[in-house]
């Protein structure tokens, strides 16, 4: 990495000095599904996942294929604790979620979990830095470290600094997308979650951004877990999972 604009000098700093990276347990699964079934409130006669057992090593990165409507952001978020399991359980760092307050649950995925939703949910009308000064906030991150911190992952994802004073708003899709990385990377999270990262992007850009996914989560020790339509992005994985292979529903494959 080195020469490199986020090399390992720069990224070592990042992860220094963030109280959201204790290590709460010693559980070496990022994630563990045991027993999972999940339906949406009401529609009880149409589960969407049934997956008896399933498990993420710490570090590296997964990545989850499957068709439109086959479940793949439910899990997603039953995995960020957003949704609850019907049954079975979903821990994450040893930890189980169900167990957990809505309260601490959040706390937890502030702490713990990077997200990245695929429309990024940046609110438009904040500057950059206030969004993620908002992510940070949650975090319980140490608030006078944040922009340096912020600037340093802006380096890593090669986003122009002078961006981080603008109105979200003013961003383009690409760079909107990579300020939604640093604002999940900001607590040093040892999971990164993202769903459809790249649907916003054309072929070129799309393996760009994900080598870069890559190269920081490596360098930082981060499980990175992806999920989308796109089976191109196999080739960014050491593991690739097909989310038909695990879930004996199969979802609804409905396409939207
Ligand atoms: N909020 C919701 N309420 C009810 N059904 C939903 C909701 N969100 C998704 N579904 C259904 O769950 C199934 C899986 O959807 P989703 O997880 O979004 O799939 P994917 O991300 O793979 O496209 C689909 O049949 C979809 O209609
Ligand atoms: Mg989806």
């Amino acid at each position: 990495m080195k020469g490199e604009p986020y090399g390992e000098g720069r990224l070592v700093e990042i992860s220094q000095g963030c109280a959201g990276a204790e290590t709460i347990a010693t559980s070496s699964d990022a994630v563990k599904i045991s027993g999972l079934r999940f339906s949406y409130p009401g529609k009880a006669a149409a589960a969407v996942l049934d997956m008896p057992d399933w498990r993420i090593p710490r570090g590296g990165g997964v990545f989850v294929n499957g068709a439109s409507g086959s479940g793949k952001s439910t899990l997603l978020n039953l995995l960020a604790g957003i949704l609850t399991a019907t049954a079975g359980t979903v821990e994450i760092l040893g930890q189980d979620l169900a167990t957990l307050s809505a309260r601490r649950r959040d706390a937890f995925r502030a702490k713990h979990m990077g997200i990245v939703f695929q429309q990024f949910n940046l609110i438009q009308y904040l500057s950059v830095l206030d969004n993620i000064r908002l992510a940070a906030y949650f975090g319980v991150q140490n608030i006078g470290a944040v922009e340096s911190r912020a600037l340093a992952l802006f380096a890593a994802l090669e986003l122009d600094r002078t961006l981080i004073r603008k109105p979200a708003s003013d961003l383009s899709v690409g760079q909107q997308q990579r300020v939604a990385i640093v604002r999940a990377l900001i607590n040093a999270p040892e999971i990164l979650i993202a769903d459809e990262p790249t649907s916003a992007l054309d072929s070129d850009t799309r393996d760009a951004f994900m080598a870069l996914l890559m190269t920081i989560s490596r360098a930082q020790g981060i499980t990175l877990i992806v999920a989308s339509h796109d089976i191109a992005l196999s080739q960014c994985f050491q593991q690739v999972i097909s989310l038909s292979a695990i879930n004996r529903c199969g979802g609804a494959q409905r396409v939207y």
